[in-house]
C-alpha cells in the first residue's frame, strides 16, 4: 500500500531545505518505494494564508499521513504578534501535541568529514555518536497554568514545568529501549537537586531501571550536562531529558559534529505514525541566498525511511550519499573550510541526489 508523506517547508530557509530533501524522497520512489506526496502550509505560511498557524486543512492531512516532512517556522514579522495563539511556532507545537508525537529523537554523530568543522578539538569529537532523546508534548512547554497577567500593581509571566508517572515512563521507555539496541548507556538529565518535577522524573527512571538490567542508567545535572557536552561528549551514549533540557542540549550537541545544519530529528508517537525535521530552525538571517545547509532536513528523510517506513537499506543509502559528498569536499557555508569547496543549498541537494543514484 502506498505510504503517505506530507511536506510542510514552512518558513524562511524552510522551502529551500526541504526542496532538496523532496528531490530525494522523489529519488526513493523512482527506487521503488511506494509513496504519495503531499504539500501543506504551517507557520507563517499557514498564518499569511488562512489566518492559523496550524490551518484545519493542515491537521487533517497531517493525521492522514503516514509521515510528515517539516522544513522550519517562524520568523521576525511574526515575532509581535499580539495574539500569541498565531505565532508560527503554535503550529508546530500545534502539530506535535494533536498527533501525540513524544518521542524526539536527536541523534548528534559526527560525520568523519567534518570533524574540522566542530568548534570543539578534532580529538574531543571524533566518533561522536549521542542519541538525545527528549520528551517533546509535555514538560513547561505545555503546563497549566501559563500566561501573563496584572499582579499586585505590575505584569508578571508564568508557566508551569509538570511531568505526570506515565508521560516519564513512556519516554523513560523509548529511551531505554534505545540504549539497549546501541551500546547500553542511558544518561538521564535532571534538575533533581532543585525541581520537583524533575526529582519525579529521576525516581521513575530509577524504577523502570529494574526492567532494562542491560543498560547501565546514570544521572546528570542540566547544568554540569551542558558543561560535559563540550568538555568530553564522548562519555555519552543515550540522554534522557525533558522538552526544555532537550530543546537547549540538542543545539550544543548540534556544534559538536560541525552545525546545527547537520542535526535531523524523529518526533514518534506510540503508532510509529512519525514527523521528520531538522532541528534548527527557520535562519532569517540567511533565508532566500542559497546559504543554507539541507544535510539535516536530507538525513531526517533518512531518519523518516528507518523508523516510520522501515526501509533501512534506503536510509543507509541516503546516509552513504552525504558522507560521499562530504568525501568530494563539497561544503554549505556553515561547515565549509579551508580545503573545501563551497556550494549552495541546491548544489548539495544536487550531489547527494547524484551520489544516492550512483549507489545501487
Ligand atoms: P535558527 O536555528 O533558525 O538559527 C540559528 C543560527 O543558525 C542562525 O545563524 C542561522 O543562520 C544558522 N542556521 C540554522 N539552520 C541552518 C542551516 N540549515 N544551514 C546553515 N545555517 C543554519 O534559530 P533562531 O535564529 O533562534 O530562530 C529563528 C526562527 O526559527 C525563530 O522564529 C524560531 O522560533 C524558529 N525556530 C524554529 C524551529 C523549528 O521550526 N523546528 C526550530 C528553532 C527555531
Ligand atoms: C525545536 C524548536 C522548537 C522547540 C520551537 C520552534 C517551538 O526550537 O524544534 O527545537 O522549542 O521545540
Ligand atoms: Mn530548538
Amino acid at each position: 500500500m502506498s505510504r503517505k508523506i506530507l511536506v510542510l517547508p514552512g518558513d524562511g530557509i524552510g522551502p529551500e531545505i526541504t526542496a532538496e530533501a523532496v528531490k530525494i524522497l522523489n529519488a526513493c520512489r523512482d527506487a521503488g518505494l511506494d509513496i504519495t506526496l503531499e504539500e501543506g502550509l504551517v507557520g507563517g505560511a499557514g498564518f499569511e494564508a488562512f489566518g492559523e498557524p496550524l490551518p484545519a486543512e493542515t491537521l487533517d492531512k497531517a493525521k492522514a499521513a503516514d509521515a510528515i516532512l517539516l522544513g522550519a517556522v517562524g520568523g521576525p514579522q511574526w515575532d509581535k504578534l499580539e495574539d500569541i495563539s498565531k505565532r508560527p511556532e503554535k503550529g508546530l507545537l500545534g502539530l506535535r501535541k494533536n498527533l501525540n508525537l513524544f518521542g524526539n529523537l536527536r541523534p548528534a554523530l559526527l560525520y568523519p568529514q567534518l570533524a574540522e568543522a566542530s568548534s570543539l578539538k578534532p580529538e574531543v569529537v571524533s566518533g561522536l555518536d549521542i542519541m538525545i532523546v527528549r520528551e517533546l508534548t509535555g514538560g513547561i512547554y505545555f503546563g497549566q497554568p501559563r500566561g501573563i497577567e496584572e499582579r499586585e500593581g505590575q505584569r508578571v509571566g508564568f508557566n508551569t514545568y509538570v511531568y505526570s508517572e506515565s508521560e516519564i515512563e513512556r519516554i523513560g521507555r523509548v529511551a531505554f529501549e534505545m540504549a539497549r539496541k546501541r551500546n547500553g548507556r542511558l544518561c538521564s538529565v535532571d534538575k533533581a537537586n532543585v525541581l520537583e518535577v524533575t526529582m519525579l522524573w529521576r525516581e521513575v527512571m530509577e524504577r523502570l531501571a529494574a526492567d532494562y538490567p542491560d543498560v547501565e542508567l546514570s544521572h546528570m545535572y542540566v547544568d554540569n550536562a551542558a558543561m560535559q557536552l563540550v568538555r568530553a561528549p564522548k562519555q555519552f551514549d543515550v540522554i534522557v531529558t525533558g522538552n526544555m533540557f532537550g530543546d537547549i542540549l540538542s543545539d550544543a550537541a548540534a556544534m559538536l559534529t560541525g552545525s546545527i545544519g547537520m542535526l535531523p530529528s524523529a518526533s514518534l508517537n506510540e503508532s510509529g505514525q512519525g514527523m521528520y525535521e531538522p532541528c534548527h530552525g527557520s535562519a532569517p538571517d540567511i533565508a532566500g541566498q542559497g546559504l543554507a545547509n539541507p544535510l539535516a532536513t536530507i538525513l531526517s528523510v533518512a531518519m523518516m525511511l528507518r523508523y516510520t517506513l522501515n526501509e533501512t537499506a534506503l536510509a543507509e543509502r541516503i546516509e552513504r550519499a552525504v558522507g560521499s559528498v562530504l568525501d568530494q569536499g563539497l561544503r554549505t557555508a556553515d561547515i565549509a573550510y579551508e580545503g573545501t569547496r563551497k556550494v549552495t543549498t541546491a548544489e548539495m541537494g544536487d550531489a547527494v541526489l547524484e551520489a544516492f543514484r550512483a549507489q545501487r
